[in-house]
């Protein structure tokens, strides 16, 4: 499927890795200029070099935390000054924190706000202008399952999911007639170093009878029992699910969380 998106300019943020990256190489195959953006200079730069082997392909990156306050902005410079457009946002930088309430410190809700939800708004505001002058434009923000099924044992995270829902369907209304289109994606497990990084000692801490068993093994086992389509899913996945909804072929769907988590409405 032709996506209609060819000479369209991205910013994908969180895309030295992990969905961000499958997101990136997505956009670039389909021929859209983008701008990658996380913390880890070393990462994104290798991000950047494999990208750039992709035939006509067009990338800058832009070493930033999204937390920070001037991140929005200076990702939409760089888009413009770039490549002169910025049409398609990604919203994808950030972690879960696994834990209830009553473990979940004070630092851990205002850090995780920061770098999912306040980041995403921001993003939003600096982008928008540009979309509504051209009068087309596409935002994918990444949510989680949880936003719509919430998890006890991830509470910071999936209370941020719902809000970051809540945030693409009023921000979708708000500028539908501007020819924007706004969707999140609810994922559910998908197989990336936020699952090995954030989630797998929880699972470890709570499922003692997997305590001998590799990293991989647990994963596979986890995402057998919660998952009914039997696995985790892969980047890939959700980045087609994203390519999609940033596209021309794209012109109906919007305000909408896409729910792509194997069926499952748990992960751990
Ligand atoms: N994988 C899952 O099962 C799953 C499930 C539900 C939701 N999600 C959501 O999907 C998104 C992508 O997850 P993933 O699994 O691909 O994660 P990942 O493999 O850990 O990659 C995260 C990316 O975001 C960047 N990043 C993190 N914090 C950042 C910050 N403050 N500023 C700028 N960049 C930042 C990381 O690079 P640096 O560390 O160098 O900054 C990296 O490029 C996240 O928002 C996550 O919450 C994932």
């Amino acid at each position: 499927m032709d996506l209609g998106i060819t000479g369209r300019a991205a910013i994908v943020t969180g895309a030295s890795t992990g969905i961000g990256f499958a997101v990136a190489k997505e956009l670039v195959s389909n021929g859209v200029a983008v701008v990658i953006a996380a913390r880890d200079r070393r990462r994104l730069e290798q991000a950047k070099e494999i990208l750039l082997r992709a035939p006509g392909a067009k990338v800058a990156s832009v070493d930033v935390d999204v937390a920070a306050p001037d991140a929005a902005r200076t990702l939409v410079n760089k888009a413009l000054m770039t490549f002169g457009s910025i049409d398609i946002l990604i919203n994808n930088a950030g972690r879960a924190h696994a834990g209830g309430l009553m473990n979940s410190s004070e630092d851990d809700w205002t850090d995780m706000t920061a770098v999912k939800l306040t980041s995403m708004r921001r993003l939003c505001r600096e982008a928008i202008p540009h979309m509504q002058q051209k009068r087309w434009g596409r935002i994918v923000n990444m949510s989680s399952i949880g936003g719509i099924y919430p998890n006890p044992k991830l509470f910071v995270s999936h209370v941020l999911s719902a809000a970051i829902n809540n945030l693409t369907r009023s921000l979708a209304l708000e500028v539908a007639k501007d020819g924007i289109l706004v969707n999140a994606i609810g994922i559910g497990a998908v197989a990336t170093d936020n699952w090995a990084n954030n989630m797998l000692p929880a699972v470890r801490k709570n499922r003692l009878e997997m305590s001998s068993l590799g990293d991989d093994e647990v994963l596979a086992r986890i995402s057998a029992e919660l998952t009914p389509v039997g696995r985790a899913g892969t980047p890939e996945e959700i980045a087609a699910i994203a390519a999609f909804l940033s596209s021309a072929r794209n012109g109906f769907v919007t305000g909408d969380t896409i729910e792509a988590s194997g069926g499952a409405d748990r992960f751990m």
